[in-house]
């Protein structure tokens, strides 16, 4: 937009909104103008008045959350707002967009809402109450809980609930599936959560997503979306740099042992209550059953988690015979089941359903009988079930088809608008790593400069002499050095681990450090749900007690942590992609096939945007100061370490433990004065 043009409405209340008198500097007293915030802000609402898309990348911490927030609010429009976790659309919805609706005065809607597996199904815990089915004591205790606070909750949302991991076995006795949900046959229809939450969303102003939710409606068109969406002018994704990842997973199809093995059940269940008698229910559900675990032997080799390639006609490591028998046994479960519902289907809608459910199972075995599509890629994912899945290598087809080109909505004369922002979406002007598998060569690119001053306000260690990551000694000595920094700072620490293992015996080495340390809380992701832990630790010093926080995957992004509570950030290892993954291999092999190189231009940038999201935790406010510590020497000892080096933040850097404990001592007197 050239300089001279008029501003129109929107863009000038927004520009105002941002200046040092503006609404939001009276809001806040620590709101400073930043340039790159004020910037993006105006060029989000130029895309909203204009329609089109727009790309911005803007570093982290820099401010994007308001920079699209405000002119979300301003607008007046309809607007979605997708991010990556539930995590951070718990952050948006429970803490920035009631601060700026509260600055602005508007008296806007807002609602959030998250896939069906996020809420309580009343129908499905009164079941677990009456069945008894449940593993052990202590989730038979946690029903218990469960059951209190189902009676309090308005949202039905479990991360209220205080204390439930998001890996809890209970979970899927009290959580419904697209496929075990009665619908509006349920006599919970009126107070199910799912449906609150949709209602709430088709009447909101401003409705918070997730990506998964976004890329799964997309694909299957159940969680209210397809409602939502074309009601919808502004849609922004924040956290964009996931959107690919994440589209892959949903675009494709997939045929799981669990699918089955819930078929099995629901039908034998619906039979034996709606039409005893009529078929041997009995027979064919286990028939089905039984076909179900023998697929779930063949992969009994590949251990109990593991990602298999595909290699011609069939997954790595089977042989062909056995393959064939396998899904022939599958095959004639299924229809074996679809004659005996057939005799029943005209006298209840739910054998309707279950049809759908065994039509949908064998479309699904024949495509994965046929070779895969172009430019997909197929895998086996194992675990406590085998899932068969195949996938586009990106979403660029869908991008262009279903979102840039899709109809606008009916009542507005305006196109779309589309804002796709994060800090870290490629390396080169055009953002290509980014707008590349996403579909978006013709979108509008920004990139928006950070306000902080980091030579000054931050500094780098790389511990030399710690052991390489590969090593069995690595995790220990991370949490050593974790330590030793967190007794300096009284906590202020997060940890932030590439894998499961590390998260675990860094988490417990940390706790038992800590144990007797009236000063420290150690908090573990998985001990407790995201929402508490994120609180918790932004909270920073509660009665005398400071906090360290242990965690990987979705801490690594978006988490805000501003001020002291949070002064050093640690980072295990270079945070590259598995290579033993077959969709990385599938990428690699594509790379090779174009005479590109799958270690530059693909591993270094997606360590490069990981790295920086992990670093992007600690400054988040001009008066931030803090270390970052990559417990990976080869970061400084590599040459392709010294590529991802230039592309954090230019930080100060200290050479020995030494030297940065001493730095840190002065950093908590500094901050202890200051507060
Ligand atoms: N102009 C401002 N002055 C002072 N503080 C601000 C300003 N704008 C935003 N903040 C605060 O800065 C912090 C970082 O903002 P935000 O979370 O939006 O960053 P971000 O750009 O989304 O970073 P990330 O990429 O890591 O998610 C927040 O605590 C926010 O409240
Ligand atoms: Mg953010």
């Amino acid at each position: 937009m050239s300089a001279e043009m008029p501003l129109s409405g929107l863009s000038a209340a927004v520009l105002e909104a941002f200046r040092a008198d503006g609404v939001l500097s009276r809001a806040d007293p620590g709101f400073r103008p930043r340039a790159g915030q004020t910037q993006m802000a105006q060029a989000v609402a130029e895309t909203v008045e204009q329609g089109g898309s727009l790309v911005v990348e803007a570093g982290t911490g820099v401010g994007k959350t308001f920079a699209y927030l405000v002119p979300a609010l301003l607008s007046g429009e309809r607007v979605l707002i997708s991010t990556a976790t539930k995590a951070l659309q718990d952050q948006l919805f429970a803490r920035d967009l009631p601060r700026l609706a509260s600055a602005f005065g508007l008296p806007v809607k807002l609602a959030l809402l998250k896939g069906r597996a996020s809420y309580l199904c009343p129908y499905r815990l009164d079941l677990a109450r009456r069945e008894a089915l449940l593993p052990d004591r202590a989730t038979v205790s946690l029903l218990a809980k469960v059951e209190r606070w189902a009676q309090g909750t308005r949202t039905g949302d479990l991360a209220e609930l205080p204390g439930l991991d998001e890996r809890s076995p209970l979970l899927p006795f009290i959580t419904s599936t697209r496929e075990n949900c009665l619908g509006s046959e349920c006599d919970h229809y009126r107070d199910c959560p799912v449906m609150q939450a949709r209602k709430q969303a088709l009447a909101a102003d401003i409705v918070v997503i997730n990506h998964h939710l976004f890329f799964a409606d997309l694909a299957v068109r159940e969680t209210g979306m397809a409602e939502l969406l074309p009601s919808v002018r502004v849609v922004v994704f924040d956290e964009a740099h996931q959107l690919n990842e994440t589209g892959v997973q949903f675009l494709g199809h997939q045929l799981g042992t669990t699918q089955l093995l819930e078929l099995a059940r629901d039908a034998l269940a619906t039979g034996l209550t709606l039409a005893q008698g009529l078929a041997d229910w009995q027979g064919l559900s286990s028939a089905l059953e039984l076909a179900a675990r023998d697929f779930r032997l063949l992969f009994a080799r590949a251990g109990r988690s593991a990602r298999l390639a595909w290699s011609g006609e069939l997954p790595e490591g089977l042989d062909a015979a056995g393959w064939q028998e396998c899904l022939d046994r599958v095959r004639t479960a299924a229809e074996q089941l679809e004659a005996g519902l057939d005799l029943v289907v005209e006298t209840a809608p739910d054998f309707v359903r279950l049809q759908e459910r065994v039509l949908e199972i064998q479309q699904r075995l024949k495509a994965f009988q046929a070779p895969a599509a172009v430019g997909h890629v197929r895998w086996v994912e194992v675990g406590a079930q085998v899932r068969l899945l195949e996938a586009p290598l990106d979403i660029a087809e869908t991008v262009r088809a279903r979102l840039l080109d899709a109809q606008t909505p009916e009542d507005n004369p305006l196109p779309r608008s589309w804002v796709f922002t994060s800090a870290t979406l490629g390396d080169d002007e055009q953002l290509r790593w980014f707008t590349e598998p996403c579909g978006l060569e013709s979108a509008r690119v920004l990139q928006v400069s950070s306000p902080f001053d980091y030579p000054r306000q931050a500094v780098l260690f790389v511990p030399r002499d710690m052991v390489v990551p590969s090593d069995s000694q690595h995790s220990a000595q991370v949490g050593g050095l974790a330590t030793r920094i967190a007794r300096v700072l009284g906590g202020r620490t997060l940890v932030l681990t590439t894998t499961l293992r590390a998260l675990q015996s860094i988490g417990e080495q940390l706790q038992q450090a800590f144990a007797e340390d009236a000063q420290v809380e150690v908090l573990v992701q998985g001990q407790g749900s995201k929402r508490e832990l994120m609180e918790r630790f932004r909270q920073g010093e509660v009665g005398g007690r400071g906090c360290v926080l242990v965690a990987s995957a979705t801490f690594w992004e978006g988490f805000d942590v501003p001020g002291d509570a949070l002064q050093a950030v640690v980072i295990d290892k270079l945070p590259f992609p598995p290579p033993n993954d077959p969709v990385v291999q599938a990428r690699s092999e594509r790379l090779t096939q174009q005479g590109r190189s799958p270690f530059k231009d693909y591993f270094l940038p997606e360590a490069a945007v990981s790295l920086k999201q992990g670093a992007g935790r600690l400054i988040r406010r001009e008066t931030d100061r803090g270390v970052l510590v990559v417990c990976d020497p080869r970061l400084s000892t590599t040459g392709y370490g010294r590529r991802l080096m230039s592309a954090l933040p230019p930080m100060a850097k200290v050479s020995s433990e030494a030297v940065l404990l001493e730095g840190l001592a002065r950093l908590t007197t500094a901050s202890t004065k200051a507060s």
